[in-house]
């Protein structure tokens, strides 16, 4: 009989199908979020623009799938975020940072050594460190959310890292990753900042101030974040989101193509410092870009699929066919109860 030749190759090209479908498998990504909108937003309050900021997020949050954000200056005590996500908040002086994080994927360690939480100069710039667990049994990763302060800007134009390698201040912030790190035995590490680094500071000088183990940096790339009282200028790339693993971090920058009428805050000759927000997704695979489709695989894809469609009709018929003749058999062995025989 041919039944066991015809049951290996099917199971064979079905065997052959999870493999082939992970080539259509949607990529995860941890989606991280840095936004500033800036103090007078909240305490100017022109045009509510706390009110739309609020109501930004709520639409944000969910429509990134955002895992982990900070925000830095959300004025408001009264903030509370969307169903779904939850939010650590420190304050130094009048300064504030909010860590945010999707619930539903992540819990905040609660172990000694999983949270910290300072200031970056007394008083002022506040930053958070917190280590998270997963809920879907992935690895840890710290998460850092952080206000830095301004470097020294007397040597603005020098284009060079020196300046705010000396004056950055971000010591505080680096004992803190570390001290957090050492404790609980996770590398993975994410900062989420408005670091207040221009475009000739590169994010890997960032990271090597805040002493990260080096595996792969990656980086959201420098966009013009800062600021509306500023006019955005090509050099303010202030706003990054950096991680000492994955392959690749895709930006995108809202607002780009120009400022809601509610984030004007203008007093004046005064203006408020709006920031633009921006979103990193941290790709495990080193470019994000979308792959064009193998033709070897979709053409094992389609065959695979043609062979499969043919064994089980083949299979299906030949049942069917034995199945017929069985009965036909059966028939004609089965005692005959012809009441003509009677
Ligand atoms: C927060 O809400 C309380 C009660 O509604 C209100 O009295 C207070 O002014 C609010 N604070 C801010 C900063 O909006
Ligand atoms: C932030 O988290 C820490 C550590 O779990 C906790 O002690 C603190 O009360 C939290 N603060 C806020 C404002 O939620
Ligand atoms: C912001 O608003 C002020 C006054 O309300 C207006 O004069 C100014 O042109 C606006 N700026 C922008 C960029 O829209």
């Amino acid at each position: 009989m041919n039944k066991p030749w015809i049951f290996t190759l099917l199971r064979r090209s079905l065997a052959a199908w999870p493999c082939l479908l992970t080539l259509c498998k949607s990529e995860s990504a941890l989606n991280l979020f840095m936004w500033s909108p800036h103090w007078q937003c909240f305490v100017w309050n022109q045009n509510d623009c706390k009110g739309e900021v609020e109501k930004a997020l709520e639409t944000f949050f969910p429509a990134f799938d955002i895992d982990f954000a900070a925000l830095v200056e959300l004025a408001d005590s009264n903030y509370t975020t969307p169903d779904g996500w939850s939010s650590n908040q420190s304050h130094c002086g009048h300064d504030l940072v909010n860590l945010v994080f999707n619930t539903n994927k992540w819990r905040m360690a609660t172990s000694p050594g999983s949270y910290i939480a300072g200031c970056m100069v007394p008083n002022d710039r506040p930053f958070i460190v917190q280590l998270f667990e997963s809920n879907s049994g992935g690895e840890p990763v710290i998460v850092a959310g952080a206000h830095f302060p301004h470097p020294d800007s007397s040597t603005l134009h020098s284009e060079d890292s020196l300046e705010y390698k000396a004056t950055a201040n971000t010591g505080p912030l680096r004992d803190a990753i570390a001290y957090i790190k050492d404790s609980s035995g996770v590398n993975k590490v994410i900062v989420i900042a408005d670091t207040n680094a221009w475009t000739w500071v590169p994010t890997s000088t960032i990271m090597e101030m805040l002493q990260i183990p080096s595996g792969t940096w990656v980086s959201t790339s420098l966009e013009r974040s800062c600021c509306f009282d500023a006019d955005f200028p090509p050099e303010y790339a202030f706003d990054r989101i950096m991680a000492n693993f994955g392959g690749s971090m895709h930006t995108t920058m809202l607002y780009e193509d120009g400022l809601p009428v509610w984030a004007n805050q203008t007093k004046g000759q005064s203006r408020g410092a709006f920031h633009k927000p921006i979103v990193g997704r941290l790709y495990e695979r080193p470019s994000a870009a979308p792959t064009n489709p193998n033709p070897l695989n979709v053409f094992l894809l389609v065959s695979t699929t043609v062979l499969a469609t043919l064994l089980v009709s083949l299979i299906v018929a030949w049942l069917c066919c034995a199945r017929c003749r069985g009965s036909h058999s059966d028939r004609r062995d089965m005692p005959t109860s012809d009441p003509e025989s009677d």
